[in-house]
Order: structure tokens, then C-alpha cells, then sequence
């Protein structure tokens, strides 16, 4: 049970510059492709150039024949597994490509992969196999296959959610939109590809790889290799990013691994850019439609949300657009409902804010065009359909300082001198100006993690779990709440992380990580405390004799009676007495299955965006985005504006530049590198402005953490879309909106 009395001390609440920075800045920092065992062969494998069909050939000898290639895996050898890759060893994970079969799923899967003792010779034989191919039509857009209902969920995939009665909310609307938005295909493309190093002693093996979920992770590589879960260790002290990717294992790491165990030697494994789009997840297309009715006054009758999300042909996960409809505008009624549609498409997956990124582009868009409509203010609109309780459920919300981010983003914005009408506002020199506004909303999860806290004879600690710092800046955020809990300077705090053998520091995503690893942290610091004014207080010599049940507390490196700081021991004095280098105490965190019941738990936010588009080109800049944002308990001030603001980016990126596009001949995406895969550069972020409200929730978590990794994106898709249709009078309804799509005739 989580300590509901959490105190904080001085560390929490400062910006503190990352642990990290350094590290990574001087290189000093190993990502996993930096290891380089004894013996290691490198592993090169080729991926599928059809999306659906069979591989007809391979010229193995060739390959074979290279020098420095070792060896040449083809489904031909039947590279076995203990498990079956078709197992859910944990609830987070998918059917996994290894070369079980010669049948095409995707482009991009693994069909053959080499082993050589150079990356040059393993590449050059992953070419020389020059694979033919017997082809099917591939289906990769929406149209391209029947939709189906969906009945049996996978995770992240819900099937329909009603509240009220949506056909009388149609009814009763006197202002109404029917209108269907598009999201297309997009890959998280982290800095750091995903790459594994690999190596086998007996049956314990050893993995330098990226991953979000340590312990998971090892859970559904021993079960995949028939191994005990505490026989495989798992290294990640840092990624190059991860956005959800790097939270359930793929088929390619699993086919090096089991490379590495046919071969007898360490194998390396790390993608190329290209190879990151098909067998490591992306966010899947979309098609929504939103049928949206409210009363003379603005107020919501109905909110209908149909989603159709695309899923691979062989596994099941939707992008759960429909889903970000649920608990945010207080509608008379809401639907919330997904089909899915089985394409010739690697198995897309969790990617930053899943289902809600989506969702809330489109719902927020909406809400725009219904509230022209309706001839409101678009700000106004929402405040008119502000929910004080969660709708649908009534459910009391743990907290929800939404009104806050309305007003002082709106104030900092300056939304107030807006006009209603749009294509009204010009540069002097003709450019059109826009301005468009929406609301911010992702949940705030919380999963199970385990710490340890050791205090050491010179009075300072080590704090450690296994969780993972993908650049959001865990180990500075997690040492500080660790600092807090232990009553020490943040500097006298050592922190570990990132190896599977600590603590299970749980997963990484789902924005809950610094509430749950911290709140594990903070709970083996208090335990530490614990026992530290224990041991005192069966000293005769220390002032804490006889105050066993008194209750303890701890600042600056001493133990003192609870409420009372004059009574007080030197931890360093404590341990000296007893003659003990160190003293271990150990806590674990996790929301309490009554409040996860009882309280609707999300972030909110606000987000305004102003955009210039030029009158002849149509090129689109977004010159201003000021979000603020309501998520509980702000730990590093620093390090959460950079993630809101990392946020905001994604959204501008959702909004005006990424797509994948799939070739319809071959299946294959045509654009799978960063030079046309589009990703905003710095030319195209300005006028970025973050603020925060604070919250205080008793309920969220006991150290009232809500998140800021995902909810930045949420608001930011449907402000910015919104300001270009305010700046043109063009509602551009499928992402991303495009300079073609502005200039075609109305
Ligand atoms: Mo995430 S998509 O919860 O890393």
C-alpha cells in the first residue's frame, strides 16, 4: 500500500539538469550497439521488398560461399524456438517473424538473416541472396480489405462503448456534423535504431538491447527460449528514444538471439533506418467518422465516434481512436465504437499517446467544425461542455484543473481577440493568418514497480530499479523523488537503473513511469528510514533511544521523531553504532484497485495555435503553440517542459508532415528514411510556450503524479488544424494537411 502521508523534502519540484547529460554529451554513454563481446559475429538480414506472398528463392550458396560469412538462416533450416512465437508470454506482446515459414506478411520482414565476422561481409551476403519472390496484390489502404467488428480485443483495442442514448441525442441536436477524418501510417523512427547484442553461456543469456519493460521483456525472451525468466539479463541503461516501440520484443532481436544460440558466439544485431519500418510497430491508419449534435445553447446532445484502424494479417492491434471521445466533454449522450481492417502491414503497436493521438485530432476538429455551426466561440463551446464529472460514468475526477489550462493558455495566448469568421485575419504583406485552439487529454496509468534503497556508513545512498530512461529523463526525475524519500541532498543520492538484475522498476509508457517507478523509489526510501530510526532507537547512546513508536522521519541525513526534528541521529552515527556498512530497505508502489474504480484519472490540457499560410504557395507555419497543462505533481519542472514540449512537436509533426506511403504495386513504403519520411526540424518548431498548473491529487498516486510523456500531442493535432482552416476557410480533413491539399480547387 503506498504511504498516504507522502512527504516531500527539498529535491522535488526543482529543475535539476539531467544525471544523464553529461554522459551523453561526451559519449561517455553506451547505447546497446556499443558492446562489442569477445567473438562477436555480426548479423545482417534481408528484409521482404513484396508485402505479401512467398519467397520463391534464395541463393544460399552464394552467400555461403562470401568470405566471412559463418552462416546463412532461411526458413529452409527451420530455426526452432523452445516457445511458440504464436504465445502471449505476457500481456504485452505479439506473434513475432522467425523465419517459421516462407510466406510474405509484410515488406520489410525478415526472410533470411547472415551471420559474418565483419558487417560488411554480413551485408554483402544478405545482398548476394538475391531472393525471388512469388507475389500477391497487397493490401495496404483501408479500402483494401472488408472490415471486421471487433469482438475479441486485443490490447489497446476496445470494441464499443455506449453511455446514454446516442439516437435520441441524434434526435434532439439542433446543430449537427457528420464528418470523417483520415490518419495515415506512422513510425516512431527513435534516434537509436533497434539493435540487440546478444550472448549465450549454457543457458543463461546476457542482451544488450533497448527496451521500455525490462522485466517483461525478460519474461518473453525466457519464454520464447525455454529458459528461466532470472536466467536472462537484460542491459539498457539508455535509449536513443523509444515512444512504445521499444516495449515488446520484435522478431528481429528474437532472430538474432536464437542466431546467437545456433551459432555458438555473441551475435550484434542493430536495424538500419529502412529496417525500422515494418517489424518494430508503428501507429496504424485510421478512418473516423464523428457524428456530433448539440442544443440552441451548444450544449452536446450526442458525441458519435466510429473508428476503422487498420491491424497486420496476423495479429490484432488498433489504434483506439474512438476511445479519446470517453470521459472529456460532458455529452447527453456517447458512442464509442472501432472496427478493424487486416492489412498487408507489419503489426502496428503503442506509439505515443496510442489511440489518443489519433482521437483527439480528429474529435478535436470536430468540436471545431460543430461549433461554427453552432456560431460559438470554439473556446466558449468546450467551457459550455465542460464535464465536472466523468462522463457517462459520473465518476468523480481525481483531479481536473482543465478550467485553469483554458484560461491562462487562452490569456497567454491572447485568444480573446479572435474572429469568429475565418480567412479574415492577413499579414500586411497578404499572409493568411489563423488561429485555432484545442483541449489536451491523456489518462494517467499507474503499474506495479519494485525499489531498493541501500544507506551506506558515510551517510549517503544508492537507490536502485530496473526501469528505463528513453531521453525523458528518468534518472535525474527518479532521483529526486528517491532523495525525497530518503531525507537526503540529491547529490548525495547515487541512482540505478536500466539493468534487469535491480528491482523491477516496471514498464516505461503509458506516461505512468515516474509515478510508478517513483513511487516504488520513494516507498524503499521510507522503508529505509524505517529501520534506520528502528536500529536507533534500541541504541542507548542515541538520542532516538526508546522511540521506537514514535514514527520517524528523515531530512538532510538525519533521522528525527516524527514531528519533532529536534530529536533527532545522524544516519552515518546511526549505522557506526551498529557497526553496519549499510542498511537495505526496500518498497514497492501500485494503484490501489478502489481508486483505479472510483476516480476517472487523466492530464488535461489547453492548446492554442496560430499558423501563417502563404497566400500563393500555401505553405503552412505554425508560428505560435502555447499549451498548458493540468498532470498532477510537476517533479523536475525542467525536464516536463521539455517533454510537453517534445509533446506539442509530435503534434505539429502528426498535423503538417508524417505519413508513411505504401507503394500499391509492392506494398513497400516508399518514403522509409528521414529524408521523406517528415519530421519537423527546428525551422519548423517556433514560438513553442509551455505552461503548467498545478495539481494537487490525493487520489492519481500517493506522490500525485499524473504524467507528461504522451499529452502534449493530444491537444496540439486538432489547434493546429483547426488554425488552418481559420486561416483559410478550408477544412482539410485527412492528416497530414498538406500544401497540395490547399491549393486543389475548393
Ligand atoms: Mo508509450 S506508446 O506508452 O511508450
Amino acid at each position: 500500500m503506498p504511504d498516504t502521508h507522502t512527504r516531500f523534502g527539498s529535491s522535488s519540484g526543482q529543475p535539476a539538469t539531467r544525471r544523464d547529460g553529461l554522459a551523453k554529451v561526451t559519449g561517455a554513454a553506451t547505447f546497446a550497439a556499443d558492446n562489442r563481446p569477445e567473438g562477436m559475429l555480426h548479423a545482417v538480414y534481408v528484409p521482404a521488398a513484396i508485402a505479401r506472398g512467398r519467397v520463391a528463392h534464395l541463393d544460399v550458396e552464394r552467400a555461403r560461399a562470401h568470405p566471412g560469412v559463418v552462416r546463412v538462416m532461411t526458413p529452409a533450416d527451420h530455426p526452432a524456438l523452445a516457445g511458440d512465437p504464436d504465445d502471449k508470454p505476457t500481456r504485452f506482446s505479439f506473434r513475432i517473424e522467425v523465419l517459421q515459414d516462407d510466406t510474405v506478411r509484410y515488406a520489410g520482414q525478415p526472410i533470411a538473416l547472415v551471420l559474418a565476422e565483419t558487417i560488411e561481409a554480413a551485408t554483402e551476403g544478405a545482398r548476394l541472396l538475391s531472393p525471388r519472390y512469388e507475389a500477391e496484390a497487397p493490401r495496404t489502404g483501408l479500402d483494401d480489405n472488408a472490415p471486421f467488428d471487433v469482438e475479441e480485443p486485443g490490447f489497446g483495442a476496445p470494441g464499443e462503448t455506449v453511455h446514454g442514448d446516442p439516437e435520441a441525442g441524434h434526435a434532439a441536436a439542433i446543430h449537427a456534423v457528420e464528418v470523417t477524418y483520415e490518419t495515415p501510417p506512422q513510425y516512431h523512427n527513435a534516434m537509436e535504431t533497434h539493435a540487440v547484442v546478444a550472448e549465450w553461456d549454457g543457458d543463461r543469456l546476457t542482451l544488450d538491447t533497448p527496451s521500455q519493460a525490462l522485466a517483461m521483456s525478460c519474461a518473453a525472451y525466457a519464454h520464447l527460449f525455454g529458459i528461466p525468466a532470472e536466467n536472462v539479463v537484460l542491459r539498457s541503461p539508455y535509449l536513443g528514444g523509444g515512444f512504445g516501440s521499444k516495449a515488446i520484443p520484435s522478431g528481429p532481436m528474437v532472430l538474432a538471439i536464437l542466431a546467437a544460440q545456433e551459432a555458438g558466439r555473441p551475435v550484434k544485431l542493430m536495424l538500419t533506418r529502412r529496417q525500422m519500418f515494418g517489424p518494430v510497430g508503428h501507429r496504424g491508419a485510421t478512418r473516423q467518422t464523428l457524428r456530433l449534435g448539440c442544443d440552441a445553447d451548444g450544449r452536446l446532445t450526442v458525441i458519435d465516434h466510429e473508428t476503422l484502424a487498420a491491424t497486420s494479417s496476423f495479429e490484432m492491434f488498433l489504434e483506439s481512436a474512438s476511445n479519446a471521445s470517453q470521459g472529456l466533454y460532458a455529452a447527453g449522450a456517447l458512442r464509442s465504437a472501432h472496427q478493424g481492417v487486416r492489412l498487408d502491414v507489419g503489426t502496428p503497436g503503442p506509439m505515443r499517446a496510442p489511440g489518443e493521438a489519433s482521437g483527439s485530432a480528429a474529435l478535436e476538429c470536430a468540436m471545431d467544425e460543430l461549433a461554427h455551426a453552432a456560431g460559438i466561440d470554439p473556446l466558449d463551446f468546450r467551457l459550455r461542455n465542460y464535464a465536472e464529472t466523468e462522463p457517462g460514468t459520473g465518476r468523480p475526477y481525481s483531479s481536473k484543473a482543465l478550467r485553469d489550462c483554458y484560461d491562462r493558455g487562452a490569456e497567454a495566448f491572447g485568444w480573446s481577440g479572435r474572429p469568429m469568421a475565418p480567412a479574415t485575419m492577413r499579414d500586411p504583406d497578404g499572409t493568411r493568418i489563423g488561429w485555432g485552439m484545442g483541449t489536451a487529454f491523456f489518462p494517467s496509468p499507474m503499474f506495479a514497480a519494485e525499489a531498493r534503497a541501500t544507506l551506506r556508513a558515510d551517510g549517503s545512498a544508492m537507490v536502485e530499479t530496473a526501469g528505463a530512461d528513453m531521453g525523458q529523463g528518468a534518472w535525474t526525475a527518479l532521483a529526486q523523488i528517491a532523495a525525497d524519500g530518503l531525507g537526503l541532498p540529491l547529490d548525495r543520492v547515487e541512482f540505478r537503473s536500466g539493468v534487469s538484475t535491480l528491482p523491477d522498476g516496471g514498464v516505461a509508457g503509458g506516461s505512468g513511469h515516474t509515478a510508478t517507478a517513483g513511487g516504488a523509489l520513494h516507498a524503499a526510501g521510507g522503508d529505509a528510514i524505517r529501520r534506520l530510526g528502528e536500529l536507533a532507537a534500541e541504541q542507548p547512546d542515541s538520542p532516538l533511544f526508546g522511540a521506537g513508536n514514535a514514527g520517524f522521519e528523515a531530512r538532510e541525513g538525519r533521522v528525527h521523531v516524527a514531528g519533532d526534528a529536534g530529536r533527532g541521529d545522524a544516519f552515518a552515527d546511526i549505522l557506526a553504532r551498529a557497526g553496519m556498512s549499510e542498511l537495505v530497505g526496500s518498497g514497492r508502489a501500485s494503484r490501489p484497485d478502489a481508486d483505479t474504480r472510483d476516480y476517472a484519472m487523466n492530464s488535461h490540457g489547453a492548446v492554442f495555435a496560430e499558423v501563417a499560410v502563404d497566400p500563393d504557395l500555401c505553405q503552412i507555419r505554425v508560428r505560435r503553440l502555447v499549451g498548458a497543462f493540468a498532470a498532477g505533481r510537476i517533479i523536475n519542472p525542467r525536464l516536463a517542459e521539455s517533454q510537453l514540449m517534445g509533446g506539442m512537436i509530435w503534434g505539429l509533426s502528426f498535423a503538417l508532415h508524417e505519413e508513411a506511403r505504401h507503394d500499391p504495386r509492392t506494398g513497400r513504403i516508399v518514403n522509409s528514411d528521414l529524408a521523406e519520411y517528415r519530421v519537423p526540424v527546428n525551422a519548423d518548431v517556433q514560438g513553442l510556450q509551455v505552461l503548467t498548473v498545478h495539481e494537487d491529487d490525493t487520489h492519481v498516486n500517493a506522490l500525485g503524479i499524473k504524467g507528461v510523456g504522451e499529452i502534449g500531442i493530444t491537444g496540439s493535432v486538432g489547434a493546429i488544424a483547426n488554425a488552418v482552416w481559420h486561416a483559410t476557410g478550408r477544412r482539410v480533413r485527412r492528416f497530414p494537411i498538406r500544401i497540395e491539399d490547399l491549393l486543389a480547387p475548393a
